[in-house]
């Protein structure tokens, strides 16, 4: 298959292209390089372009395609940032996927994997989240994934586009050969965090945002989920839109939910050394408890996480951490 990786340079999109290669398809990464390294594009010819340029799109089809799959990862994705600068977050996610898709429809393609959020759903009602619970995103983030997500029912019942949105929860590890990794600048999740804690000691201190959410130990708790087990999701949901006609969603994560504390003391058994860290005020938008029920996900394309230990998944990030190459 030759598979075009939009996106492809980031932290979600490099493993994506790894795997793809193990399996011996030809892959094509797209990237602006604004959070993304060239250094990651490893795996197959790195396009420089911008999904907001409809020309760059237009070229990339043309000299590049066709391709039997496309997967697509180019995205902003803080919560935070989203709540300062929602125009950026619509522009990029929402005009720019609208260029994606138009592009596609033009030049006859017709299979896309989509990554979309666990932030669509808000503030969850159940413990555990599936398919079934509304929407109700409380960020710009959120909610332009969610335009997407709606975007692509309509644009496969005009325009025949079949799609999958992988909605992905806490995306966290490396490759275990630690051939690539993530890096954010700055870095705001939770793992990476906490491993730089102890790498840059006094110079970046640990923080743990809120004490007093209604969880068992106070602090939020999330379904952390191995950045391979992600990437295998996209294989299968590109396998399954060659036999299945339609616009799908699924959620993607463990079924197990951890606290802040929880991952720290984890770490800790990993690294074999304590993790200091001092308690601040909550983040904006940070919902207590977010928890996937992915049975759907392994009904319907055969998924089910291969990394379920939280300790064997920060370990293959503190591989990486300690020998970081880009
Ligand atoms: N946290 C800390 N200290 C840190 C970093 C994070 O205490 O230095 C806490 C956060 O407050 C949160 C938890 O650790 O409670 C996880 O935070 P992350 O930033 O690692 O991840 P988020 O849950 O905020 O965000 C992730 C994705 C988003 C997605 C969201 C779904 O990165 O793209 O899950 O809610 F939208």
């Amino acid at each position: 298959m030759k598979v075009l990786v939009l996106g492809g340079a980031g932290y979600i999109g490099s493993h994506m292209c790894k795997m793809l290669a193990s399996q011996n398809d030809t892959v094509i990464v797209f990237d602006n390089l604004s959070t993304g390294h060239a250094e990651a594009v490893k795996w197959g010819p790195l396009i420089v372009g911008d999904v907001l340029n409809k020309n760059d799109l237009v070229s990339l089809f043309s000299e590049h395609g066709p391709f039997d799959l496309v997967i697509h990862f180019c995205a902003k994705s803080l919560v935070g940032e989203s709540v300062q600068h929602p125009a950026t977050y619509y522009r990029n996610n929402v005009m720019g996927t609208l260029n994606v898709l138009e592009t596609m429809i033009d030049t006859g393609h017709d299979k896309l994997v989509f990554s979309s959020t666990a932030a669509v759903f808000g503030v969850p009602k159940v413990n555990l989240i599936d398919e079934s619970q509304p929407r109700l995103p409380i960020n710009p983030y959120g909610q332009s994934k969610k335009m997407v997500e709606d975007m692509l029912q309509d644009f496969h019942k005009a325009y025949g586009l079949k799609s999958v949105c992988l909605r992905y929860f806490n995306a966290c590890g490396a490759d275990p050969e630690a051939e690539i990794g993530e890096r954010h600048e700055p870095e705001t999740h939770l793992i990476p965090n906490i491993l730089k804690s102890i790498l840059m000691g006094a110079e970046q201190q640990m923080k743990v945002f809120g004490k007093d959410y209604p969880t068992m130990d106070g602090t939020c708790i999330r379904d952390y989920i191995h950045i391979n087990d992600l990437a295998k999701a996209h294989i299968l949901a590109g396998d399954y839109l060659s036999n299945h006609d339609g616009a799908y969603a699924f959620n993607l994560g463990n079924g197990n939910g951890f606290s802040v504390l929880e991952v720290i003391a984890a770490a800790e058994q990993v690294v074999g050394n304590t993790i200091a860290y001092k308690i601040e005020e909550p983040r904006a938008g940070d919902p207590a408890v977010l928890v996937a029920n992915a049975n759907l996900a392994e009904i319907e394309l055969g998924w089910k996480p291969h990394y379920n230990d939280i300790q064997t998944i920060i370990a293959t990030a503190w591989q990486w951490h300690q020998n970081e190459t880009f």
